[in-house]
């Protein structure tokens, strides 16, 4: 069970200038309906006790009276009875940012033919138009309203996208629309209830939250109606992507990735094809197929087709790290929350969960999403540090360390996918310890020497509320990969570890234009709320709607 979205457009109403409000609030309140959000600023306040208490409030009031919802507070009143006047009066209604109210039916407003059972407001605070229309500033709001929506009676509530911002134009309105959808999917999601087989506590329960409607006027409907396919694609999207990571790595297996991506295939127009060990073989991926030498476990390697677009359009391809346990092999790592390393092949499953998210949406651009996964293991038949190897690329690699094995599954996948003359290749992968220590959990590395990349990447994650740090990718860390016996070793020391990896991987990246994303300290949860992010599946996402068509 998963959250629904729709819209709800009054085609005659305008919730945007003060003239309109009455008719359209008049239709509001008749929706039948658990719950109505709104925002409303501090010169809504002033305007609903009649006049701007002092000239410098006037002033501040008429500076905002262009926000939309301006005078929206006075006449939802007039239909509820003055109980938001009491409020305010009592003190409970201060409009500063993010603040909640919640307000319950009462006789008054039945009498007033009121349907709504609840009207929820969130302060704006002092926010300028610019404020609410950064994301960041939104989704503090929006947040603070879906935590009062979810885990209680609420079952469907009416979103109000007009009262938040004052400039609802078709990229705003669609935006804040998708900006609160990603966020009611993180809100409602529950692992433990996404399917029969991922129920592995009995007393798991969906949240009551089922469905969320966004409620405009004429002017925003077709930005609405496109917002909810979109954010709902997200939103698919990103839970697969989340249940993917939080399975545990006895059911995740490569086999199970495999699987998973032949599944989406029955629901989409996804084309999925899954080369075996024998294949891979032949494909010369010396690299790749070392690192899965220790498991018991075949490994596969998943290559994901969307073609929306025309034919001759070069296609977006997306790698992704599918490491389904990285125990560190012969370098073993230490046993302190190994279980986390189930989240290896969080890369994976970010570029499963765009892939069909763009599928779903039947976006109008090519697609590949390209995973090599298996597991990484020590046994008798492990690759040893001093193993050299050779990649489908023909360089060969002395592996000093196992436990750096992503970049040794995604060198072979990054010379595999020439072969589809992409416009833009991205990989992305939990590649590092030391981008954790570098960024935290805010910002997942970005390293590209395209400029124009970045500047979408960045972009595009911004907007999102997925944001990327770009990372240096310099000839002069090369150096540090020097190998006395092979071509290039697979580990740099420690200094500068995240980059020296992206250096590794940027030798095989040379026939196309290219970036590589480090996720390992934002695709996943540690402590007390562990679990999967659903990142970089909403930076990845905006940017094939955004930019993938360029
Ligand atoms: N999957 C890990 C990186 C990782 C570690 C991500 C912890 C998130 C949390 C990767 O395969 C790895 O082990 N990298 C090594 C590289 C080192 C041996 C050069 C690391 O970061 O320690
Ligand atoms: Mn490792
Ligand atoms: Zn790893």
């Amino acid at each position: 069970m998963t959250i629904q979205f729709s819209t709800k457009l009054f085609a005659q109403a305008d919730f945007t200038t003060a003239k309109n409000l009455k008719p359209a609030f008049a239709l509001l309140v008749k929706q039948d309906s658990d719950c109505l959000v709104m925002a409303y600023s501090k010169a809504d306040l002033a305007s609903l006790q009649g006049k701007a208490a002092t000239p410098s409030g006037a002033k501040k009031a008429s500076k905002a009276l262009n926000s939309s919802a301006i005078g929206a507070l006075a006449v939802l009143d007039s239909f509820l009875g003055g109980a938001i006047l009491r409020a305010m009066l009592s003190g409970d209604l201060d409009g500063k940012e993010a603040i909640t109210t919640l307000f319950r039916a009462d006789p008054s407003w039945v009498a007033q033919g009121v349907k709504l059972k609840r009207v929820l407001l969130v302060g704006l605070g002092d926010t300028t138009q610019k404020h609410v229309v950064e994301s960041l500033g939104y989704a503090k709001l929006a947040r603070a309203a879906l935590k009062v929506l979810s885990g209680g009676a609420i079952e469907t509530a009416l979103w109000l996208i007009p009262s938040f911002t004052v400039k609802p134009t078709t990229e705003i309105v669609g935006r804040l629309a998708r900006l609160t959808m990603q966020l009611a999917g993180d809100q409602v999601y529950r692992f433990g209830v996404r399917q029969p087989t991922m129920r592995f506590k009995i007393k798991d329960t969906s949240d009551p939250l089922r469905s969320l409607i966004f409620v405009g006027g004429g002017k925003q409907a077709n930005a609405l109606k496109l917002a909810v396919l979109e954010g709902a694609a997200l939103v698919e999207g990103m839970n697969l992507a989340k249940d993917l990571g939080n399975l545990p790595p006895n059911i995740c297996t490569p086999a199970y990735l495999a699987h998973t991506a032949q599944t989406l295939t029955k629901k989409t127009t996804l084309k999925v094809e899954v080369l075996g060990r024998k294949q891979m073989e032949a494909l010369g991926m010396g690299s790749f197929l070392s690192v899965t030498q220790g498991s018991e476990l075949p490994p596969q390697f998943i290559v994901m087709r969307y073609l929306g677009g025309k034919p001759t359009a070069a296609p977006t391809v997306l790698v992704g790290k599918g490491i389904t346990f990285d125990t560190g092999g012969i370098s073993l790592k230490p046993g302190d929350a190994m279980d986390e390393m189930k989240y290896d092949m969080c890369g994976a499953a970010s570029v499963m969960g765009t892939i069909y998210a763009a599928a779903l949406l039947k976006l109008k651009q090519n697609v590949i999403a390209v995973i090599p996964t298996c597991e990484n293991m020590p046994s008798g038949k492990a690759t040893r540090p001093g193993d050299i190897v050779k990649s489908m690329s023909g360089q060969t690699i002395e592996i000093l360390n196992t436990d750096a094995e992503g970049r040794l599954i995604l060198c072979d996948a990054l010379t595999y996918v020439e072969r589809f003359k992409p416009r833009v290749v991205i990989d992305v992968a939990t590649l590092t310890g030391a981008c954790i220590i570098a960024l935290g959990s805010v910002h997942s590395g970005l390293f590209s020497d395209d400029e124009n990349l970045v500047k979408d990447l960045r972009e595009a994650g911004k907007a999102a509320l997925d944001t990327v740090w770009r990372l240096p990718l310099d000839a002069a860390y090369q150096e540090q990969l020097k190998s006395n016996f092979a071509d290039v070793a697979n580990i740099g020391g420690r200094p500068a570890g995240s980059v020296t990896a992206a250096c590794f991987l940027k030798r095989f990246t040379e026939k196309y234009c290219w970036a590589h994303l480090d996720i390992a300290g934002t695709a996943w949860k540690s402590g007390a709320m562990k679990g999967s992010t659903g990142r970089p599946v909403p930076l990845l996402f905006n940017y094939l709607l955004t930019y993938g068509a360029r």
